[in-house]
């Protein structure tokens, strides 16, 4: 049987830090879904269509990968499409609280095979983050190599 995995975020925009935690878990995983959400708390720079077209556009090699949107619960949408497995990335200890927060709030609510699964983030990209690129962008820093040049092109655009 295949194994359907989900890796959720904003992505406002995806960074190399989220590409890597893409490409491994591309690798372990027959099919991986990169579910884009739009998160109330957060004021983005790109929609959720651009974000869903940028992604698109920076994953297209990757066979198993495919590229969704949803709303509300991650929960709801991890039983209604049925996967096995959400991915998750680990930064730094500080990452671990909140992760284990939503990874056990998570667990009540998700179907009962369901497994939440970390993949500790490479140390080049653990100090990144998508709203550290966006104020060092816009206050004229150089971002290059932190942001597939899919990425860099559409925000210079
Ligand atoms: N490399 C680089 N940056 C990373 C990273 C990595 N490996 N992992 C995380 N980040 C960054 C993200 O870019 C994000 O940056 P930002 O805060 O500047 O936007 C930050 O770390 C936090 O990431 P994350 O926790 O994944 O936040 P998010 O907004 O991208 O996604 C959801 C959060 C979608 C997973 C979560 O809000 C959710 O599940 N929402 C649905 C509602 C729900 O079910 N709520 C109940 C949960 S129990």
């Amino acid at each position: 049987m295949k194994t359907k995995a989900l890796y959720s975020g904003s992505f406002d925009p995806l960074t190399m830090g989220h590409m890597n935690i893409i490409c491994r878990a591309a690798k372990l995983y027959d099919e991986l879904t990169i579910g884009v959400i739009s998160n109330p708390a957060k004021e983005a720079m790109f929609s959720l269509e651009e974000r869903e077209d940028m992604l698109k556009a920076a994953l297209k090699d990757l066979k198993n990968v495919k590229v969704d949107h949803f709303s509300g619960l991650l929960a709801d949408y991890v039983n209604r499409k049925g996967f096995d497995v959400v991915v998750r990335g680990l930064r730094a200890t500080t990452d671990f609280e909140y992760e284990i927060q939503m990874a056990q709030m998570n667990a009540r609510l998700f179907n009962e095979s369901v497994e939440t699964v970390f993949l500790m983030t490479d140390p080049q990209y653990s100090f990144l983050s998508s709203s550290m690129i966006k104020e060092v962008y816009s206050l004229g820093g150089c971002i290059d190599g932190l942001v597939p040049d899919e990425i860099l092109k559409r925000m210079v655009r």
